[in-house]
């Protein structure tokens, strides 16, 4: 086994898009039919949204429905969760540095929503690769040129279309595949695909008008050979750099696309990169075992205080038992009880590599971000926090438990549940978050785990934008903008702005200085 058969990738989407849906039919697809049962629970859990002690009690679940590996004609997929609904955080964006590839699933009716654009930006920071699935063509839809075309237009990327579905809803017929020559179509009541579709010799084959109407098969001539001449052709490199997404037409819900994105990942989705990190870059093939945290969990029993620490690891064979250093503190730890993440055998697998992703208990020792290591020689950079959406002032209901709460801010805010910052005028903190349901989870782990009350106010600010430039730029803005100014929690300084407009003002005013809306520990 190398490293080379690994391909880690996620599903980015909008909410409803048919995340889980899909996610369930690439894990049955792939074999691992018992995992999907636990993503469907998790479906259902995940609605009852305001209460966060069920999230909690999810989690237990989401520990390891956070990765849901399986194995298929000798390449190992690691599919990682980005929780992208509700419970939107910097978790969702993190989980996305650990990837090497993505899933881009749009409903075929609406297109590209914002939370499909706000995850693909994170994508294309770092370069990551996309598919584009087209999803829900079995309803009524929107034409198939103007979806690739918005695709391309809001994306500022070469789309190619890889399948076309012969007409959608009440109209649709199948999907065509245009490099294998197939057509898949609708079978029996349920009018799902069942597996079996016709080969034929090309769009000209004969064959194709006894499987379609007359009129689907006009369509479907007319429609491909447009499609075909109007757009990219593929092209590895294009992809593989994050310029061009081959689009799939498919549907979720009755088995349509779904093999031909799995097809598409093991041939085409890279296998392990080399990971940005100082004084340089990892490459998997590296001997010693370099990895990352890039999400750290919560025990779902807020009693105790372990946690589950999630690596990616980027170099060596990762073997149970192994010592590594975390770039935290420097003390190696011994890695006894990892969980490692595989479709058969989970508790007896005992090596993970590069791509792999091992579950680490411990007891807040390690921070997302942390880089752990054999030799504690190596960085990883390139995990950013990213600028907060939703920024609120906490009030403490008993004033005399300031340092408790200064001591679970910090601590929440090294989890990567909130940040915070702490303004230089006035004594009020700021938390920033980047989705609503962030704020619920701040204030009952508040209580439940440090025994603070606290409500949240709206802050005077809109947003908030990490700053750098020459020190005399910056102690002169500084000194004008006192009043906007706060630290974060490793004392970097931040500028709180009012709008977006505010930041683009300030931008404009102080050419010589950045505005950030990402850090990079
Ligand atoms: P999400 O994780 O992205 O939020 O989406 P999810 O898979 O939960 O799908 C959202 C809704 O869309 C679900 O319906 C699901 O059944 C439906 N859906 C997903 N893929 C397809 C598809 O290819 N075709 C059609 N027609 N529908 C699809 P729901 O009624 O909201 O939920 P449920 O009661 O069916 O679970």
């Amino acid at each position: 086994m190398t490293a080379l058969n690994r391909r880690t990738f996620a599903i980015i989407s909008h909410p409803d898009a048919g995340k889980t849906t899909l996610t369930e039919k690439l894990l049955l697809t792939g074999g691992a039919i018992h995992l999907a049962g636990e993503v469907k629970a998790r479906g259902a859990a995940r609605r009852a949204r305001s209460d966060w002690m069920k999230i909690e009690q999810q989690r237990g679940i989401s520990v390891t429905s956070s990765v849901m590996t399986f194995e298929r004609q000798g390449i190992t997929f690691n599919l990682l969760d980005t929780p992208g609904h509700e419970d939107f955080s910097e978790d969702t964006y993190r989980t996305l540095t650990a990837v090497d590839s993505a899933i881009m699933v749009i409903d075929a009716a609406k297109g590209i929503e914002p939370q499909t654009r706000k995850l693909f930006e994170v994508c294309r920071l770092r370069s990551v690769p996309i598919i584009t699935f087209v999803n829900k063509v079995d309803r009524e839809g929107r034409d198939p040129f103007e979806l690739l075309d918005e695709v391309a237009d809001a994306l500022a990327l070469d789309v190619c279309p890889m399948s076309w579905p012969v007409g959608m809803g009440g109209q649709f017929e199948g999907i065509y595949d245009f490099a294998r020559n197939t057509l898949m179509q609708p079978e029996g009541p349920s009018r799902e695909f069942e597996g079996a579709f016709t080969q034929v010799a090309g769009l000209d084959d004969p064959v194709l008008a006894e499987k379609l109407s007359a009129q689907g098969l006009e369509r479907l001539t007319e429609e491909a050979e447009l499609a075909q001449g109007g757009y990219a052709s593929f092209d590895l490199e294009a992809y593989r750099h994050g310029d061009l997404t081959p689009v799939f037409f498919g549907s979720a819900l009755k088995q349509f696309g779904i093999e031909e994105l799995i097809n598409a990942i093991a041939d085409h989705a890279p296998p392990p990169r080399s990971q940005p990190a100082e004084p340089e870059s990892v490459d998997p093939t590296r001997k010693d075992v370099t990895g990352f945290i890039f999400k750290v969990q919560a025990n779902m029993d807020p009693q105790h205080r372990d946690r589950i620490a999630f690596m990616r690891l980027v170099s060596g064979t990762f073997k149970r038992g192994m010592k590594l250093v975390p770039s935290g503190h420097g003390k190696p730890i011994a890695v006894h009880s990892p969980i490692l993440f595989f479709a058969q055998d989970r508790e007896l697998a005992d090596e993970a590599l590069p791509g792999d992703i091992i579950g680490i208990p411990n007891h807040g020792t390690l921070r997302v971000g942390d880089t752990l290591s054999e030799k504690n020689d190596v960085r990883f950079t390139g995990l950013p926090n990213f600028a907060p959406e939703i920024l609120r002032r906490v009030q403490l209901k008993d004033p005399t438990k300031t340092k408790q709460l200064r001591k679970a801010l910090d601590d929440l805010s090294e989890e990567g549940v909130i940040q915070v910052f702490y303004p230089e005028i006035g004594s009020q903190w700021v938390v920033g978050v980047v989705g609503q349901l962030q704020l619920e989870v701040l204030i009952s782990r508040l209580e439940a785990e440090y025994k603070v009350e606290a409500v949240l106010e709206m802050a005077p600010f809109d947003t908030a934008r990490w700053l750098s430039g020459p020190a005399d730029a910056l102690e002169a803005f500084k000194r004008i903008s006192m009043n906007n100014l706060a630290k974060d929690r490793d004392g970097n300084p931040v500028f709180m702005a009012r709008s977006a407009w505010d930041v683009g003002y300030q931008q404009e005013k102080n050419p010589e200085l950045t505005f950030s809306a990402t850090r990079e520990r």
